[in-house]
């Protein structure tokens, strides 16, 4: 049904649209949201984005300022590399930089949001959204209970956050629908070209109906609500939804990135910049939100061609957060420092195991750890998704990890005695060893663990005090299940 109503609306846009004729303001637009980008894009701190079919025009961009004044700009087309070959054959996406002072813009006739507030009393945050489709594991993506990602975007838009935070993972359908799960998956657009035989990966998992089924059609209402500041998952990298993340959420897009080698080929490993946007909070108080793409490591153990990616990645953000009067730093990447991933019960013991990688470590992202060793102090905060549930960790002495996964895609177990409390510190083996001589591990065990399987999105809000939010954890309906407060790098809910 999906694929049928897609191929619809590109028949309109496409039949709309002969060389130099009219078109209906709305025809071609697939999608249309509105990016939060560092100064360096734009002092606005706002891009607008609209993603097309391939073949039609970029549309206009309309703004509407503050005194009434309206004017109209083109947008740049944005183009995925000629060897992503046919899995972007169908769409493309434009940008084109807002102005401060706006009331309103629209992308042809489609609202986008176009203030960046002189005040943020409210941020929404959620990540990991899409829906689970692999060789091994199906999620029901048809079944609003067992992948809500569209009610969960309702909710978020309900609230009516001044921004969104996405930590990252949109993008989950990396094989065609099993013939034995159609009831489930009969819907989901596979990979251009599937995995090879024994192969887990397709050589480019994503395209663009991928894209459009698993993040542009169901957030849509996310999109309308509130500029969105985006993080890099691991599931864009560039051999999953590496692609489609660059063209449509990269904040530059390089001829490069992600493309592969040749077509049909895997793409290479990369890395996009860090960064950072000060977000005004209250007089005399930022929120500086530092960004860093944790696309890539290993959940296991450390290594070595990451590490030269990762820990310079982190050294930057480290200085961005050094300490300035009135300034919270909350560093916000994919991958948490301090995450408990579930041991699986059923993986006792793992038959992959090795000494190095015992398979039963909970401690995940290794490699992040490792990479930002001595390089946490100066966050408050830091917001991280990857484990698909809502988990606060509490390192002493380290600002709280916070966790939250729980957008939409599949839990990982939803048994809550899998998530374990690791009885040793992170960069040890489960017997105390350094997983890697040359990481000291952190010979700590968490003062504050708080694991919650269930979906939905994070509400914060400042409190008066500096380095003070209160934190309201929300089911897909918009209903608090938890309630926390942060106060500077402590982290608690109930
Ligand atoms: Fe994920
Ligand atoms: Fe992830």
């Amino acid at each position: 049904m999906l694929r049928l109503i897609l191929a619809t609306a590109l028949v309109i846009g496409l039949a709309a649209t002969p060389a130099g004729a009219a078109t209906s303001p709305k025809a071609g637009i697939v999608a249309a949201y509105t990016l939060v980008v560092p100064t360096s894009i734009t002092n606005s701190h706002l891009q607008a984005r609209a993603v097309i079919p391939n073949g039609v025009s970029c549309p206009k961009v309309t703004k509407t300022y503050a005194n009434g004044r309206k004017s109209e700009s083109a947008m740049t087309v944005r183009t995925p590399g000629a060897t992503t070959g046919p899995a972007f054959a169908s769409l493309r996406a434009c940008e084109a930089n807002l102005p401060s002072g706006l009331a309103y813009a629209r992308v042809g006739a489609i609202g986008v949001p176009a203030k960046f507030q002189s005040k943020f009393d409210k941020i929404a945050v959620f990540g990991d959204t899409g829906c689970r489709v692999t060789t091994k594991q199906v999620q029901d993506c048809n079944s609003l209970s067992a992948w809500p990602l569209a009610r969960n975007a309702q909710s978020v838009a309900a609230a009516k956050p001044d921004v969104v935070f996405f930590t990252g993972d949109f993008f989950y359908r990396e094989a065609a629908c099993p013939k034995d799960m159609l009831t489930f998956c009969g819907s989901s657009p596979p990979p251009a070209i599937p995995p090879a035989a024994g192969q887990k990966f397709a050589p480019i998992a994503d395209t663009g109906y991928g894209w459009a089924a698993d993040a542009l059609i169901p957030m849509a209402p996310v999109f309308a609500a509130a500029p969105i500041l985006v993080t890099r998952g691991n599931h864009e990298s560039c051999f999953r939804g590496g692609n489609g993340w660059m063209m449509m959420f990269e904040i530059q897009l390089k001829p490069s990135s992600c493309a592969p080698t040749s077509a049909g080929a895997s793409a290479p490993d990369n890395i996009a910049p860090t960064y950072s946007v000060d977000f005004p909070i209250a007089a005399g108080r930022t929120l500086r939100a530092i960004m860093v793409d944790s696309n890539g490591g290993s959940n296991r153990e450390i290594t070595p061609a990451w590490q030269a990616l990762q820990k310079p990645a982190y050294q930057q953000a480290n200085k961005l957060a050094g300490a300035q009067s009135g300034k919270e730093s909350w560093l916000i990447t994919h991958r948490p420092m301090f995450g408990i991933d579930p041991v699986l019960q059923i993986d006792k013991p793992d038959p992959a195991a090795t000494a190095s990688d015992p398979g039963v470590l909970n401690w995940t992202s290794i490699d992040q750890t490792g990479a930002a060793l001595g390089l946490t102090s100066n966050f408050n905060l830091m917001l991280a998704s990857h484990i698909h549930v809502a988990q606060v960790v509490q390192m002493p002495g380290q600002p709280a990890q916070l966790v939250f996964g729980n957008g939409g895609t599949l839990f990982d177990s939803t048994n809550p005695a899998d998530y374990t409390v690791p009885a040793y510190g992170p960069l040890n083996t489960p017997a105390g060893q350094p997983i890697d001589p040359a990481y000291p591990p952190i010979n700590q065990l968490p003062s504050y663990v708080w694991t919650k399987i269930k979906y939905g999105h994070a509400i914060f809000t400042p409190t008066a005090k500096a380095g003070g939010w209160s934190i309201s954890q929300r089911d897909t309906t918009g209903k608090q299940f938890a309630a926390c407060t942060a106060t500077g790098k402590k982290f608690t809910c109930k």
